[in-house]
């Protein structure tokens, strides 16, 4: 083979087979392909698309480029909650001892935040003691165990990916839904889950801004889910404004106990029971209801078996900013909007995220929203808090939250959480 017969192929807008891909991946992880080479190929695939068999093969071989881990001995089906990303998105929190309280093992290998989005091994590691890093003896002892894992990935899971999405940053071809839809499925394939729900969010604070991308997306990653033998479904949900009120680390880490101890913002809630409720029918546990182990405890306790086994202490008082501004409504009238990519980017400036993936995250900084769509403001009264631990943040983050908010003399009607489902 030769790197250049495949890229042409692919820029003359070709069909790649099952051999090209396999050796054009498998090279390019030895350091055979170079990276200028790779960088054309990314750029040919963005522009002329691959099929879902392409997709698929495709993805297979990044998981080939490296390990894969086995829970078959765990005694328990595996479920496992990907989502693309948004702003105020603890989801991970809750949901992962919820479906272990119900009865399956959950493997939840997450990453860091990097932008305006939030990472949940960022917002976990709020908890004093608490560790990301578990080597694969431990993971496999917590999936007996709490039956919950929250851990970081291990660098020798679809190395392939690492490499590649490294690259995709640098060349602007991260925008391409089939190489999306491989990266995510390679390490979700790499893990060893038997089933997978992919919560696809849409909106400004989201990868993908519309419904119709939103779409594609999810139906890319059902089909490689399908191809390679994985139980998988997709929700495609709202992220045009921030899930729950809080964003940022330690807050998140607030909200979501207040969901485990049967409170929380109703959208969290909602969007919590629904994956939970996805995950065990893929499980083959769905007459379990979720509700209920949220409302009568047993995920709470889950979810401080789970902090436990992995060093933290679930009492432990949370970091607390140095440092809380209000952020006043500008008029009276009805909260219509409030942009989920603005507020995401104001908590960033804040210090909740990173600008470089060296760099540490503030564990108390964020942004709480005092008032969500569909409440009612006025003029001068508190909508935002901002928190921090650097002062010398809040004229940025002020900044970027400009036009955020949407107050109208009208009632909001209402827009659905959950927009879509594709499997
Ligand atoms: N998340 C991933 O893991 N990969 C992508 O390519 C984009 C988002």
């Amino acid at each position: 083979f030769s790197a250049v017969d495949v890229i042409r192929a692919k820029r003359d807008g070709g069909q790649l087979d099952d051999e090209q891909i396999d050796w054009v991946i498998a090279a390019y992880t030895a350091g055979e392909v170079a990276e200028e080479q790779m960088a054309a190929l990314a750029m040919a695939v963005l522009l002329r698309g691959m099929t879902p068999s392409e997709t698929a093969r495709w993805t297979k071989a990044m998981v080939e480029s490296g390990k894969t881990l086995d829970f078959g001995s765990v005694g328990r089906p595996t479920a496992d909650k990907h989502s693309t990303g948004g702003v105020g998105d603890k989801i991970t929190l809750p949901l992962t001892p919820l479906v272990a309280a119900c009865g399956a093992a959950v493997p939840q290998l997450s990453g860091r935040g990097l932008g305006h989005t939030g990472g949940t091994l960022d917002k976990l590691e709020s908890i004093p003691g608490w560790r990301a890093e578990l080597s694969d003896t431990e993971i496999a002892r917590n999936l007996r165990g709490p039956g919950a894992v929250v851990c970081a990935a291990t660098e020798d899971l679809a190395p392939a990916d690492r490499k590649l999405y490294a690259l995709r940053d640098v060349t602007a071809t991260v925008e391409s839904i089939p190489l999306i839809a491989a990266s995510i499925m390679s390490k979700k394939l790499a893990e060893g889950t038997e089933s997978l729900v992919l919560d696809v969010k849409c909106g400004s604070g989201a990868f993908m801004k519309d419904l119709d991308q939103a779409r594609e997306l999810a139906r890319a990653l059902v089909d490689i889910g399908a191809a390679n033998g994985l139980r998988t479904s997709s929700l495609i949900t709202d992220m045009s404004a921030p899930l729950g009120r809080a964003v940022g680390n330690a807050l998140e880490v607030d909200e979501a106990v207040e969901v485990l101890s049967g409170g929380g913002p109703p959208d969290v809630v909602e969007l919590t029971v629904r994956l939970a409720r996805e995950m065990l029918a893929h499980a083959g546990i769905g007459d379990v209801d979720p509700a209920d182990a949220l409302a009568d405890g047993r995920a709470h306790d889950k979810w401080r078996e789970m902090i436990r086994a992995q060093g933290g202490d679930p009492a432990a008082e949370l970091p607390r900013a140095q440092h809380v501004e209000v952020v006043s409504a500008p008029e009276s009238g009805t909260l219509t909007g409030l942009d989920a990519y603005r507020v995401g980017i104001a908590a960033w400036r804040l210090g909740a995220g990173r600008a470089r993936r060296e760099d540490a995250v503030q564990h108390a900084a964020g942004v709480r929203c005092l008032v969500k769509p569909g409440e009612r403001v006025t003029a001068g009264s508190p909508l935002l808090e901002l928190h921090t631990d650097s002062p010398d943040t809040i004229p940025a983050a002020r900044e970027s939250l400009e036009g955020a908010s949407e107050i109208s003399g009208a009632d909001r009607t209402s827009t659905p959480l959950i927009l879509d489902r594709i499997a």
